[in-house]
């Protein structure tokens, strides 16, 4: 081969991971505002909640790391947009709250806090309040007129 050729060569691979690179980019792109009403739930009991992504990275300056981690949940601190991550689902598996009656039975074996909160965190709905409202009550703290909201009724809104 001459060197033109080998040229040629790199450039045309250089292409093709350009494209391939921006194909895998488009699939992990995600909704400035991400309506939480997750597909793995045969019906939502409680209203739709509309998840301000952007807002919460730009405006209010929040680092990835502080929702998505990895499957040891050390957090994802690095996380570019673009890069692929994973939804809550794939590891908090079972839709909606641990049911009470499991709880009460947990309380009853007198479970360790440990194997009780890991049980808990298999639950979507369990996670994901724990990850939303847990900092939403600490901003609250800070300022007592934030909009950030730790009730049931300002977060799901009433459905009829
Ligand atoms: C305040 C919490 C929070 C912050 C901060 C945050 N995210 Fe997210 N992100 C979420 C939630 C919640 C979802 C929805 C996941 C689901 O539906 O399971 C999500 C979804 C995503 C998705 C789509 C995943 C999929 O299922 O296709 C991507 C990509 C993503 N985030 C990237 C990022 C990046 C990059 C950053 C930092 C620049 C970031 N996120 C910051 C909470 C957050
Ligand atoms: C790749 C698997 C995986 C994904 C995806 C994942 N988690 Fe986790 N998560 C874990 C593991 C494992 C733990 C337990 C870590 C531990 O025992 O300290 C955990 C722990 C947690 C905790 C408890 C944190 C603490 O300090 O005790 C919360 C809350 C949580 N996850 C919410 C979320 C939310 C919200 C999302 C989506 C934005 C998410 N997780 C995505 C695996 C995952
Ligand atoms: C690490 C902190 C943090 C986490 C985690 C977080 N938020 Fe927030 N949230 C905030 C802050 C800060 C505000 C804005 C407060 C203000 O401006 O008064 C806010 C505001 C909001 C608001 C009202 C304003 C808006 O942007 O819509 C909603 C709704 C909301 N958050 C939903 C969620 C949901 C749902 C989750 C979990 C998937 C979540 N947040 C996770 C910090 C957080
Ligand atoms: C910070 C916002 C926020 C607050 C406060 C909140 N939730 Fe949620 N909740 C969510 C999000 C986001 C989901 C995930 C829905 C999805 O991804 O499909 C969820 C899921 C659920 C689910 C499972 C889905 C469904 O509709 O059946 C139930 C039940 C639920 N929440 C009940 C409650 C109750 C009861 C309270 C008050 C004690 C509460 N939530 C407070 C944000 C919130």
């Amino acid at each position: 081969m001459t060197k033109p050729s080998i040229f040629v060569l790199m450039m045309a691979v250089g292409v093709a991971l350009f494209f391939t690179a921006g194909t895998s980019g488009a699939a992990t792109k995600v909704d400035d505002v991400i309506k939480m009403d997750h597909k793995a739930y045969s019906a939502h009991k409680k209203g739709i909640v509309e998840f301000s992504h952007k807002k919460h990275n730009e405006e209010y300056k929040i680092g990835c790391g502080e929702c998505h981690h990895d499957a040891n949940g050390k957090p994802l601190n690095n996380l570019k947009m673009g890069d692929d991550v994973k939804g809550c689902m794939e590891c908090h598996k079972i839709p909606g709250q641990i049911p009470g009656e499991l709880k009460k039975e947990m309380r009853e074996k007198k479970v360790s806090k440990k194997e009780f909160k890991a049980k808990e965190l298999e639950y979507h709905a369990e996670a994901i309040h724990e990850n939303c409202i847990a900092c939403h009550k600490a901003v609250k703290k800070k300022n007592p007129d934030t909009t950030a909201p730790t009730t049931c009724a300002k977060c799901h809104p009433k459905t009829k």
